[in-house]
């Protein structure tokens, strides 16, 4: 994915460069946005060839993890343990939730409390003091918003070299003992690997898990708090305010597609050189698609329409494979938290903080618990 670019506000420039130039348009040389709703999604679908085979989540520092079935393997067995693993242990939710109270600084606390949740659907609910040390750590300082920017490149660097030295030893112990059925995602992945297979690209697939869990699910929460709590909406249910909230800031908001060959988009011509990036931010803001695309409005959601210009989990065959989880835990937690308490937001800042992933601002979050009825 290419960098953002000096932009101050860089979802603000790309909103004027739409409203300038159209839903196709060149941000800069060779660099061209989608916000068509219709093209984003044949783009995503890929059912022409048109363009290479991509996954942002199998995506490491070599190319592609490989081979395909590896990648479809470990989609479907991560989805099978979570959704497991999320209905077996619903029960321990509110007492997490009940940690949070009365005060609690965001995104991180919705990043630590979702880790904190899935870790054992992670790493198991044995791991060596050396592997959880070592998770933990990635969590604090590659997860968490803003995180990364405060170590320096060297410290990153070697930071970086020790993770995936202790991640690829505890693959490879996996792999010469392999399990009959994965108890967790250290497993699914491990299990998903051939002969030729290299642990480090194992360890980086097995990073992609982490930060799905605790970071896009944890900024997912983030979000639907913060906007529960910035805006004077009705109550809502809280899918509805799940879905508002994967709309107006999709935590997944732009993914990157190279072509196969040159060819026509829209009325430009996009070369294997280019790099087309589908924007699911402008797409999800589409005003021919939806009615006041800037407010958080989750009622929109009550009738069920909308379908049509909304991809916060990708489209086609590249689809993201926890949608249904990530969804259904963070449903199940803002249901936990708005119908308990009363939400006190307060935020120096309404900016996003926008990386790979669209983080919701730093916000303080007091929660009040709603006075229960007499005798009861
Ligand atoms: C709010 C939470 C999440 C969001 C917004 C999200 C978003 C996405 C998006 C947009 C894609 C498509 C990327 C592309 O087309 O290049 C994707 C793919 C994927 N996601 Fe998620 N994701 C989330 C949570 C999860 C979780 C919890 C898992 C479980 C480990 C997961 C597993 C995957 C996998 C395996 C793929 C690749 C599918 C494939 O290429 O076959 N995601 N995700």
């Amino acid at each position: 994915m290419a960098a953002l670019g000096p932009d101050v506000d860089p979802l603000a420039a790309l909103r004027k460069l739409r409203r300038d130039r159209g839903s196709v348009f060149s941000k800069r040389r060779g660099e061209i946005y989608v916000s068509d709703p219709v093209l984003a999604k044949e783009i995503l679908a890929n059912n022409e060839g048109l363009f290479r085979e991509h996954s942002d989540f199998f995506r490491i520092r070599t190319g592609m993890f490989a081979p395909r079935s590896a990648q479809v393997e470990i989609g479907r067995a991560a989805r099978v343990l979570l959704r497991r693993y999320t209905h077996d242990h619903a029960d321990e939710l509110p007492a997490l939730v009940a940690r949070l109270a009365p005060g609690s600084v965001w995104p991180d606390a919705g990043n630590r409390l979702v880790y904190e949740h899935f870790r054992p659907a992670l790493i198991g609910d044995a791991p060596s003091a050396t592997l959880r040390e070592t998770v933990d750590q990635v969590v604090e300082r590659a997860v968490l918003a803003g995180a990364r920017g405060r170590c320096s490149r060297l410290a990153r660097h070697r930071f970086r070299a020790r993770v995936t030295r202790i991640l690829c030893a505890e693959l490879a112990a996996r792999r010469a003992r392999p399990s009959a059925k994965p108890a967790d995602l250290l497993d699914v992945v491990a299990h998903a690997a051939t002969g030729r297979t290299r642990d480090a690209d194992l360890a980086e697939v097995f990073l992609s898990c982490l930060f799905a869990v605790a970071g896009s699910v944890g900024f997912l929460l983030g979000w639907s708090l913060y906007l529960v709590g910035t805006t004077v909406s009705e109550p809502a249910h809280p899918a509805w305010v799940v879905r508002e909230a994967l709309r107006l800031w999709p935590v997944a908001w732009q993914f990157g597609r190279t072509p196969s060959r040159e060819h026509q988009l829209a009325a430009l011509t996009v070369k294997p050189t280019d790099e087309v990036v589908v924007c699911s931010y402008l797409v999800h803001r589409d005003p021919a698609h939806w009615s006041e695309p800037d407010e958080f409005l989750p009622g929109r959601w009550a009738s069920g329409t909308g379908q049509e210009a909304f991809i916060p989990f990708g489209w086609g065959p590249h689809a993201c494979t926890g949608a249904g989880v990530a969804t259904q835990v963070t449903e199940t937690l803002v249901g936990l938290i708005t119908s308990a308490y009363r939400l006190d937001v307060a935020a120096p800042s309404s900016q996003p903080q926008v990386s790979a992933a669209l983080a919701p601002p730093w916000f303080h979050l007091r929660l009040d618990p709603f006075s229960l009825p007499e005798g009861r």
